[in-house]
């Protein structure tokens, strides 16, 4: 497929997304305002009640499913498109730092190798261009933010800077370091450990980091539920949009690994999705993880966070929602958005 066409099919697919996430969202939010003046619901499944069999919810509901289907396997897709491109890509790859350290011999847990995520084929480690399929289509992620994506990751690394500079920081599910590269930037200083599952993602993550010459980071393929790390050896253990693709056991281990790796005042944050608990917002959030093959969002959101991380030993738990840019409402935009949101604790 030449060039030229694979860039007009996605962005059209784009700005049928941001029709959806501004239009049809705004009807199908306006619908639910309307309804619920009369009788409003307490639950999620309320609301389905409430809007499930309405034409506008099934339209948005199915634009929202097949938008993101078309963007990766149709015939202008991202996968179909890279795979044409595939000996390119790989002989672009370089790692001539030696931050990249692969582990052929780890076992992928099947909650990761049985869900193609996002809709993505074959997950983001399916194929040996998986990281370049997956890059391209994260600048597509957030809709409403376009190509202020990358500004999401650095608001989040600010935040985190805002109390001093870590020196040693993990990066756990760090894909093909979008969430690392904003550490290795603002903490030149720092030790950067990047872990993910993903071999293709930490290619071209090493690949980038050398582009950029960072010094201070190592990528490496490992389980986040159990790291071949000393105990005691980061003050910042972080992930980027990783729990919310866990099962609530798993998200349970990667916290217990997390606290193992901190030295004792050390902090753990993730910035994840987390829905308000109105109905509404859940209902929402329920639906995306369903047609968008994420099907731990729904249990992430009903975990007593609190009461795990206490239960592990943490202390100054903290759940906030979190703006993906300046002047953004997290808990009740007009928009269709992400529920950002950042859990926090620290080693007692
Ligand atoms: C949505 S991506 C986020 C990537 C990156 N943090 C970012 O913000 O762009 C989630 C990443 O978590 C990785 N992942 C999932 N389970 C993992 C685990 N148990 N250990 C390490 N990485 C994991 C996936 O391979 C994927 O690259």
């Amino acid at each position: 497929m030449d060039e030229r066409s694979f860039v007009a099919a996605q962005d059209f697919l784009l700005e049928a997304k941001k029709y959806w996430t501004t239009e049809i969202y705004g009807a199908l939010k306006a619908d639910y305002r309307h309804k619920a003046a009369k009788a409003a619901p307490g639950e999620p499944a309320e609301v389905r009640a409430m809007l499930g069999e309405t034409v506008l919810y099934r339209y948005y509901a199915w634009l929202e499913r097949h938008l993101q289907r078309f963007k990766y396997s149709g015939r202008y897709g991202l996968a179909p498109y890279h795979r044409e491109r595939r000996e390119a890509l790989l002989a672009g790859l370089a790692d001539p730092g030696g931050r990249l350290a692969l582990d052929p011999d780890l076992d992928v847990p099947k909650y990761y190798s049985a869900v193609d995520i996002h809709q993505h084929p074959g997950g983001v480690s399916g194929e040996d261009i998986a990281g370049f399929v997956y890059e391209r289509g994260s600048r597509s992620t957030t809709p409403m933010l376009g190509a202020r994506h990358r500004d999401l990751h650095q608001r989040f690394t600010d935040i985190l800077a805002a109390e001093g500079a870590p020196s040693r920081i993990l990066d756990m599910g760090c894909g093909f370091g979008k969430s690392t590269r904003p550490f290795y930037d603002s903490f030149p200083e720092a030790r950067i450990e990047a872990i993910d599952l993903s071999a293709p993602c930490l290619a071209l993550a090493a690949s980038i980091a050398a582009e950029d010459q960072a010094r201070n980071v190592r990528y490496r393929q490992m389980d986040a539920l159990a790291t071949d790390y000393d105990d005691a050896g980061f003050d910042l253990v972080t992930s980027t949009m990783l729990i919310h693709e866990m099962p609530p056991e798993e998200i349970e281990r990667s916290f217990a690994e997390a606290h193992r790796l901190l030295a004792p005042g050390g902090r753990m944050a993730h910035l994840d999705f987390l829905p308000a608990s109105e109905p509404f917002a859940r209902f929402i959030h329920y639906g995306h993880g369903r047609r968008n093959n994420e099907p731990f969002m729904r249990p992430l959101a009903e975990m007593d966070l609190e009461g795990v991380l206490a239960g592990l030993g943490f202390r100054d738990i903290e759940i906030q929602p979190f703006a993906e840019a300046d002047g953004v409402d997290t808990v009740d935009s007009a928009a269709w958005r992400f529920p950002w949101a950042v859990v926090s604790a620290r080693k007692a």
